[in-house]
C-alpha cells in the first residue's frame, strides 16, 4: 500500500511541485515507483493553463477508476493546477477520486496519504474524498526538497551499478502571480504571488552543489518582480538580480538559468548582469504572447513590441550569442491579419532558437472568457502551423551556424540509448557525443559535427580529458 506514482501534466514548476512531493513522500517512508503499473496509489499533478491539458487529466483519471475494481485500495490523488482551479466539483465527474489537494497544499499530501491508509487499514469505509485547495500563508516556502537521481539510485540498491549525480536541477524561488494577463488562469491557480527569502533560496542552491549540482533553474511565473515586497532595491539593482549574484558567488554551480520573466520587469540591471555573471546562461526565455500593439493591450501585457525588441536587441548587445525562446498565443479573440503579421513581424525579427505557440483557449474564469470575436479553430491552426515553419527556419539557420563550432557542454549523463552521453550549450541545445562516465557534471569543449532537427552531435575536443 506503500507505492507511489506521481505523473505530472503542463510546466516545470509542476515538475518541481511533483519533485518536492516525492521528496516528502519518501521521508515518510513511502516508495516512489517510475510505473504506473506497479503504483498502489496514484498522483496526477495536474495543468490547467489550456482545456486540452485539463481534459487530458480527467480522462486520465477516469480510466484509472476502473482499476479500482481489481484494486479495491487503489488511491488516486489530484494535484496541483486543476485541483485548485475546480475543486470538489471535480468529484461530480470523478467520483472514484479520493484526494484532490490544490497549489498551497501540496506539503500536506503525505498526511492525507497516511490518513487514508490508516483508515483502510482499520476497515473503516472511506465514504468521502478529501479536497483541500485552501490557500495557506507561508506556503512558497515549502517546496524546498530534493530526490536527486543518486537517492533513487540507492534507494533501489543500486549495488555495482554506475550511480551518475544529478547535474541539473528546478529551484522554486515564487509562487503565484498578480499580473492578471487576460488570457490567464495561473493566478487563480497558483494565487497571489509570494517570494521565498533569499537566503533560504541560496541555502538550498549550496545544498544542490554540495550534493553534484552544477546546473540550476531559477522557477517563478514572474521572476522579474522576485521579492519586490521584500526586498528593496540597491544601487539600482533589484531583488531578483541580487539573487542571480548571489547564487552566482556559489561554489559549484556553473550554470544559471530561471523561467519565466515578464517584458515589464526586464530592466537595465538584468541585462547588465548578462555581461557581468559569467554563470548566467545566454538563454532567455521572454514572453511575447503577441506582436500587436493593440492586441497586448487587450491582454492586458503592459510593454509593447517596440519595448519588448528593446529588450532583444540590449540583450544581443551584451551577449551578441544570446538565444531567446518565448510564449505565443494565436488567435485571442478579436486578432486580425494585420495583428498577426505584426505577430510574425516581431517573431522573425526577434529570431528565436525555441517557442511554445499557443492555440488561445477560453478559460473559465478570466477577462477574455467573455470577449466577443472568438476565433475559429482552423484560423488558429493556419497561424500556429505558420508560425512554427518559422520557427523551424530559424532553428535550422542557427543549427548550420554552430557545425564546425566548439561549444561550452555540460555532460548531464547518459543518452537515451545508454550508449552515448547527453548535455546542453549554454544556448540550451541538446549534445550527444562520446564520453567518459567521469566526465558527467564537468563543462567540456565538444566540437560540433553534425545536427538533425533537434539535436546536435560532435566530439569532445580535448585530447587527454576522456582518458
Ligand atoms: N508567467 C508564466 C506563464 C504561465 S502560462 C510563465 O511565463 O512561465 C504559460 C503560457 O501559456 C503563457 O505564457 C501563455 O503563452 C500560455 N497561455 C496561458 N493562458 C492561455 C490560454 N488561455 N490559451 C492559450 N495559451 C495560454
Ligand atoms: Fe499568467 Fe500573465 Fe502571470 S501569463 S502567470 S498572468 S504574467
Amino acid at each position: 500500500m506503500n507505492r507511489v506514482h506521481i505523473k505530472t501534466y503542463g510546466c516545470q514548476m509542476n515538475e518541481r511541485d511533483s519533485e518536492a512531493v516525492s521528496a516528502m513522500l519518501r521521508a515518510r517512508g513511502y516508495r516512489m515507483v517510475a510505473s504506473e503499473d506497479d503504483c498502489d496509489v496514484l498522483l496526477l499533478n495536474t495543468c490547467s493553463v489550456r482545456d486540452a491539458a485539463e481534459q487530458k487529466a480527467i480522462g486520465k483519471a477516469a480510466y484509472l477508476s476502473h482499476r479500482k475494481k481489481r484494486q479495491p485500495d487503489f488511491v488516486i490523488g489530484i494535484l496541483g493546477c486543476m485541483a485548485q482551479n475546480r475543486g470538489a466539483e471535480l468529484l461530480d465527474k470523478l467520483p472514484d477520486v479520493d484526494l484532490i489537494v490544490g497549489t498551497q497544499k501540496f506539503h500536506q499530501v503525505p498526511d492525507y496519504l497516511d490518513n487514508i491508509r490508516a483508515a483502510r487499514a482499520a476497515g473503516v469505509p472511506i465514504s468521502s474524498s478529501i479536497v483541500d485547495i485552501a490557500e495557506e500563508a507561508g506556503s512558497q516556502n515549502t517546496i524546498r526538497d530534493h530526490v536527486l537521481a543518486q537517492d533513487v539510485a540507492a534507494a533501489s540498491g543500486g549495488v555495482g551499478e554506475e550511480i551518475a549525480p544529478q547535474v541539473s536541477a528546478f529551484v522554486s524561488i515564487q509562487q503565484g502571480c498578480n499580473m492578471d494577463c487576460a488570457f490567464c488562469i495561473v493566478p487563480k491557480t497558483r494565487g497571489d504571488e509570494r517570494s521565498r527569502p533569499m537566503d533560504d533560496i541560496v541555502a538550498e542552491c549550496r545544498a544542490l552543489a554540495n550534493r553534484g549540482v552544477r546546473e540550476v533553474t531559477l522557477l517563478g511565473q514572474i521572476v522579474t518582480s522576485y521579492g519586490r515586497r521584500d526586498y528593496v532595491h540597491t544601487d539600482g539593482i533589484s531583488p531578483f538580480v541580487q539573487l542571480l549574484e548571489k547564487v552566482s558567488a556559489i561554489e559549484g554551480i556553473e550554470r544559471i538559468r530561471f523561467t519565466s520573466p515578464h517584458p515589464r520587469g526586464f530592466k537595465q540591471d538584468l541585462v547588465e548582469a548578462y555581461g557581468r555573471l559569467p554563470k548566467l546562461c545566454g538563454y532567455v526565455h521572454l514572453p511575447m504572447q503577441s506582436g500587436s500593439n493593440r492586441i497586448l493591450r487587450a491582454m492586458n501585457r503592459p510593454y509593447t513590441r517596440e519595448r519588448y525588441l528593446e529588450i532583444v536587441d540590449s540583450l544581443r548587445a551584451v551577449r551578441p550569442d544570446m538565444y531567446f525562446s518565448t510564449d505565443i498565443i494565436v488567435g485571442f479573440p478579436g486578432e486580425t491579419e494585420e495583428d498577426f503579421a505584426e505577430t510574425r513581424e516581431l517573431f522573425g525579427r526577434a529570431n528565436y532558437d525555441m517557442a511554445y505557440i499557443f492555440k488561445y483557449s477560453i478559460r473559465t474564469g478570466t477577462p477574455a472568457a467573455t470577449l466577443g470575436d472568438q476565433i475559429p479553430d482552423e484560423v488558429k491552426e493556419a497561424r500556429n502551423a505558420e508560425l512554427l515553419g518559422l520557427l523551424q527556419q530559424n532553428s535550422l539557420r542557427r543549427t548550420a551556424t554552430l557545425i564546425g563550432t566548439v561549444e561550452e557542454v555540460l555532460v548531464e549523463g547518459r543518452d537515451k540509448t545508454g550508449e552515448r552521453f547527453m548535455g546542453r550549450t549554454r544556448g540550451n541545445r541538446v549534445c550527444v557525443f562520446d564520453a567518459n562516465p567521469r566526465l558527467i557534471g564537468q563543462l567540456v569543449p565538444l566540437k560540433i559535427e553534425r545536427a538533425s532537427v533537434s539535436t546536435l552531435y560532435g566530439e569532445l575536443a580535448l585530447a587527454g580529458v576522456e582518458g
